[in-house]
């Protein structure tokens, strides 16, 4: 069923996938050529749809899908001179994330594998994120800890291979990102929240205030963000002129507590490599908490280049990728959504 074509300039037999992300607000696509790598990606972020509601509303997310899915893949075909029949396999998103919006990816990819009788296989979204590191041309090598921060997982793994992950500390309430999307909200800027909040830190003071890091006196690996919110809100309301010193001490509060996690899952599990991934890991100020960690603790600390943090196709076609050239396969007539999906659930590769 696996089509290899001969390549158009080496004639050596290729695979090409075509990724299709559409979990949330952003509808990415890549194409992923099994020995030239990432070869084309494009997306269309939903923000300016969403931006008035204050933040992204599933209804209008899905129907926004339905209008770019095709002609970005028709776009992403054309810069790279290829055509539908050079694609050997589709990956798609299959979850977790909001279920029409992930139907309208399944549906696409499915319909378009049928009619080209290729295979089609549901991604992991968090996995996609987890190995858009894998993209780069420094490439972290397994085994590996991964710390996963985006706008609905704040997820701490052990990395054995890809498929094979044990999770070692998650969130208890908010994700990270959910965090700095709520905390923004309180002080007054926009959606999305996460960079706008960022950003104003930069002015901020970092002596003015010291918000706590939650969960650090006890044992474990799991996170719990909420806290930080409210603490947000209640110094806000005591202090409504120092937005900036507010935003700066709720990211150092949020990045040094992320930084302690992961200090402690690398001692505990011995690892020496750290991936970092998902929107959050866009932030420079976790970055450099995090590299300065690395420096000290010797480990190599590596993240996907700012575009690939946030959501897109790229990530979804090297996961696709891996799985469908080792014939990995999700059935046609299945549906084939997983709105709520566990990570250790996947399989190995
Ligand atoms: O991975 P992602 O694009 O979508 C999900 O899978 O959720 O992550 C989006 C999250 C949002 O919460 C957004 O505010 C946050 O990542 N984010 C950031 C930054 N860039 C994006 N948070 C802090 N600093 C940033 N620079
Ligand atoms: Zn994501």
């Amino acid at each position: 069923m696996i089509k290899l074509a001969p390549d158009q300039q080496t004639g050596k037999l290729s695979f090409i996938t075509l990724g299709i992300e559409s979990s949330c607000d952003e509808t990415g696509i890549g194409l992923y050529h099994s020995e030239k790598g990432l070869i084309g990606h494009q997306l269309f972020s939903q923000v300016a749809i969403h931006a008035e509601y204050g933040g992204v509303v599933p209804e209008l997310a899905s129907r926004d899908h339905i209008q770019r899915v095709v002609p970005l893949i028709k776009a992403v075909l054309k810069e790279v001179e290829l055509t539908l029949s050079d694609i050997s396999g589709i990956a798609y998103t299959a979850g977790p994330g909001l279920a029409g919006a992930l139907l309208v990816g399944s549906a696409v990819a499915k319909s378009l594998a049928w009619s080209l009788n290729i295979p089609s296989l549901g991604v992991h979204h968090m996995e996609g994120h987890l190995l858009a590191p894998l993209l780069e041309q420094q490439r972290p090598s397994f085994p590996f800890v991964a710390l996963l921060v985006s706008g609905g997982h704040t997820l701490l793994i052990d990395v054995k291979a890809i498929g094979v992950y044990e999770i070692l500390g998650e969130s208890l309430d908010d994700a990270v990102g959910e965090a700095f999307d709520k905390t923004a909200k309180i002080l007054g800027l926009g959606y999305p929240g996460g960079p706008a909040l960022a950003k104003l830190a930069q002015q901020g003071n970092q002596q003015a205030f010291t918000f706590p890091r939650p969960m650090i006196d006890r044992p474990g690996l799991d996170f719990s963000f909420s806290g930080l919110k409210t603490f947000a809100r209640n110094t806000f309301a005591k202090y409504p002129n120092q937005q900036a010193d507010i935003a700066k001490a709720f990211e150092v509060a949020a990045t040094s507590t992320l930084m302690i996690k992961c200090k402690r899952a690398l001692q505990q599990t011995n690892r020496k490599t750290l991936v970092v991934a998902g929107g959050v890991s866009a932030n420079v100020s976790l970055r450099q908490t995090l590299d300065a960690m690395g420096v000290s603790l010797g480990v190599d600390v590596f993240y996907p280049r700012q575009e690939f943090c946030t959501d897109n196709g790229a990530m979804i076609a090297l996961a696709g990728h891996f799985r469908l050239s080792k014939g990995q396969v999700t059935a046609t007539a299945e549906i084939g959504i997983r709105p709520r999906w566990c990570l250790e659930d996947l399989e190995a590769v």
